[in-house]
Formats: structure tokens, sequence, C-alpha cells
């Protein structure tokens, strides 16, 4: 299992300060558990994990089989949580050179778009796929947002030119809302095999449903197994788990905790670029569930060893306003030992027969100290290994905590009012029809 340790947070914040939160991190995970806190009606992903059968499962996958047969290259179009959760699991568990590789060997590149509006970007990847045979996931809960709305219709059109309209039909999946929304009227005319986004679930809390699943299946990942280790954390940190047995509770505990003690901004480390993109969905997560009412720890991310020489500088020594949560894997799944060199130019003798993550392991340790040293508290999780199962286990972990922390800071963690400001004004500087007072009242206060 992975674990959670707080033991090196008890030089900032007291072990009776912790506990004292054991009555409202209980009542907020009764609260999940019973439907009676906020944004009660976007609970579907707390017993996701123990709800997906077998046979759910082996149909996601023949048609993620479909996929890998017929495409080279499949893109998984979608923005937030309709694609972070995909693509923290296939990067974290997929060779890191594997996207350079010409021969895909039954298991097509993935590639992600409708995540930007950056007219570059969408023509090398129209550019790159016009010699591939590619496919597409579409996937919006609201079959609206612009960004992927608009990706999808220049690789739905390419998609047909290229490979006609009837294999297109093959390639093309969509995962939208099960009645409303432009994605789901174009995936019920075309004839798209297409999944629903229940309505209860979130995008930023459904990496589980089909929106992280079939694109992780695509990518040739073990989804029983991605599963099986959610179930587990979903036992693991269940309602009847007491408080101090109960990782999600005490994390949520923690942060609020630190967060109260002036510690407005948790960084979540990694010491293997592979996690770079777990970092992007949990800040999403986070972000979204707990910025609001002008209150919410920010959350930020680094890469380590990579950004201590970056951003080393100012986590050491900059305002003393953070504190950190270092996601660290316990055994590398490859081994490569450090070769003694005859010259030893580079004066690495020292360090030869080592394997390198003995390097990482004690990069890791000193900066911990460093920073704890220089004002840091440091929250620790660790995974056994980097594999589906432990995957499963953090995303499920993340979840619940995020549940629990957000009711504990007095927020609704379901909701996200505030991601629509700034679309209502791009619509109305776009002069989309229905928004023409607003295009009116903007225009005045930019001339
Ligand atoms: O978590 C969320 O609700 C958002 O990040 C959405 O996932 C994101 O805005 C994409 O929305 P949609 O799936 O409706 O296209």
């Amino acid at each position: 299992m992975i674990k959670l340790t707080i033991e090196k947070t008890f030089e900032f914040i007291s072990r009776a300060s912790v506990a004292a939160y054991k009555q409202r991190a209980t009542d907020a995970l009764r609260s999940l558990e019973n439907g009676t806190g906020k944004g009660n009606d976007f609970l579907g992903w707390l017993h996701l994990p123990s709800s997906l059968t077998p046979e759910f499962l082996s149909e996601l996958k023949q048609t993620a089989q479909r996929l890998r047969d017929n495409c080279e290259v499949v893109v998984v179009a979608g923005i937030g949580g309709s694609y972070l959760g995909a693509r923290a699991v296939i990067e974290s568990l997929s060779n890191s050179f594997g996207i350079y590789e010409t021969e895909r060997h039954g298991s097509p590149l993935i590639l992600y778009a409708g995540h930007n509006i950056s007219e570059d970007y969408l023509y090398e990847l129209t550019s790159y796929l016009k010699t591939k045979t590619f496919g597409v996931i579409n996937i919006s809960k609201s079959g609206t947002t612009t960004e992927t709305a608009l990706a999808f219709r220049l690789l739905k059109r390419q998609c047909e030119e290229q490979r006609g309209k009837e294999m297109a039909k093959q390639v093309i999946v969509a995962i939208t809302d099960a009645k409303k929304g432009a994605a789901r009227i174009t995936a019920d005319k075309e004839g798209y095999t297409s999944y629903i986004i229940p309505d209860n679930i979130g995008g930023r809390f459904s990496v589980l449903t089909p929106v992280g699943l079939l694109p992780i299946a695509v990518a040739g990942l073990d989804i029983e197994a991605l599963v099986g280790g959610a179930r587990e954390m979903e036992v693991a940190c269940g309602v009847h788990v007491p408080f101090e047995e109960n990782p999600a509770a005490i994390y949520a505990a923690v942060r609020n905790e630190l967060y109260k003690q002036g510690k407005k901004i948790e960084i979540l480390v990694n010491y293997n670029p592979k996690l770079h993109y777990v970092s992007e969905w949990w800040k999403q997560l986070y972000g979204e569930s707990e910025g609001k009412e002008h209150k919410g720890i920010f959350p930020a991310a680094v890469d380590f060893s990579t950004d201590l020489h970056s951003m080393g500088q100012w986590i050491q020594d900059g305002e003393r306003s953070i504190f950190e949560t270092v996601v660290s894997i316990e055994q590398t799944n490859h081994a490569l030992t450090i070769p003694s060199d005859e010259e030893n130019l580079d004066g690495l003798n020292f360090l030869a027969g080592k394997h390198v993550d003995e390097v990482n392991k004690m990069a890791e340790l000193g900066t911990q100290l460093a920073h704890i040293d220089g004002g840091v508290p440091n929250i620790h999780i660790s995974l056994p290994r980097l594999n589906e199962r432990y995957i499963g286990q953090l995303l499920y972990f993340f979840e619940i905590a995020c549940g629990i922390s957000g009711y504990i800071l007095g927020v609704n963690p379901f909701d996200q009012p505030g991601v629509e400001a700034y679309k209502k004004n791009m619509f109305a500087l776009l002069d989309k029809p229905g928004y023409e007072e607003e295009t009116k009242r903007l225009r005045t206060r930019l001339s």
C-alpha cells in the first residue's frame, strides 16, 4: 500500500493540533458518505472503484483494442478533468522515450489536443497526423467546451478525409453527457461508439470513468489493476476507518492545520519526471475544489531534482508560506548502476557501483532535511513502485482527501463557479450570438 508520513510536519505544528481535527474530519467523511454536505449531487466518484464491474471494464478494453488495432496515433481531445487524469496515468506508467519510437508494435502513440487554443500547436499536430492512421477520443462532459470542440472539429474532418467516413466511425469515440451538448449530438448523428460521463461525477473526479479509463486502456495499461488499487484505497479511507488510521483524513487535517498556521501554498514534489502529470492532475483537483470564497491553499508543483536548480532557492529561502508534499517511489522498475572510470576526470568514482536511484534517494533525503531546516514542513507519500495498482491507490487517496479537506475548509469542493468568468468574456469578445450586451460592455471598457 502507499504510505503517508506526517512526522516531518511536527516541527511546525503540534500533534495535538492535528488530533484536534478528529471530529471535523470524521464529520466531513460522514457527510461524503451520507451525501449530506455541499455539492452532494457530485459524489458519484466516492464508491466508483467498487462499483465498476468486470463486464464494463472488459467492454472498455474491447473498444480500446479496436483503436489499438486500427491506429498508429490516438488523439485524446479534452481539457482539465477531461484529459489530465488519463495523461497523468499514461505518462507515469509509459516509457519516457516511447513517443520517439516509429515502430508502434500495436500500441498507438497517444497525443493530446483540445487543451489549448494555440494555432501553432494545432497546425503542427494536424500536419504531423497527415501521414498517420489516427483516431480520436473526444472527451467533454458539457460537450460544448470551446478548446475541445474546436480541436475536434479539425480532427474529425481530417480523420474522415484521410480514412474515409466508415473507418472514421470506427476510430472516433465520444465520451460525453448522456443527452445534452454538441458532442452528444455529433456522436449520435455519426454513430460513434460513445460512453457517458455520469451526471454525478465532475471532470476532476472522473479519472476512473471512461474519461480516464479508455485512453489508459488504449495506451496498453492495465485498467483492472488501476481500479483494483483505487478499490483498496476506497476501503483504507472509508468512513468506518478511525481518524488516526485513515490516511486521507490525516492528510486533510494536516494540510488544513498548516494552512491555518500561514502555509498558504502546498508544493507537490516528485523525484521522477514520470509523475509530472500526476502533479498537473493534482493541481486541478485541489485548485478547483478548494480555491473559492477567497480561501484555499494554492496548489503548486515541482519536479526534483530538476527544479531544485530553478525553484530550489525560493523554496529554501523565500517567503515562508509553503509546505511540501513529496510523492516518492521506493523501488525503481529498472536497474542502472554507475560505472567506475579509470581516469575519474569527473570525480564520480565515489559513486561507482551504486544504483542511480541511490543518488536520487540521497538527493531526496538531503533536500527534505535542508527544507525542514529552512522552515518548510514536509508531508511524505511513498509508493512501493510505479505501477497501475499504486497509481490507482494514489489517485483515489487524493480524491477522497480532497473531499474531506474541502469540507473542513468550509467550501463546496465539487463546484467551480470561477471557471466561467473567462469564458463569458471570451465569447463576448468573439461576438458569439447571445452575448451582444456583454460585447458592448467589454468593448467600451477596452476602448
Ligand atoms: O473539472 C472540471 O469540471 C473542468 O476542469 C472540466 O473538466 C473542464 O473544464 C472540461 O469540461 P468539459 O468536460 O465539459 O469539456
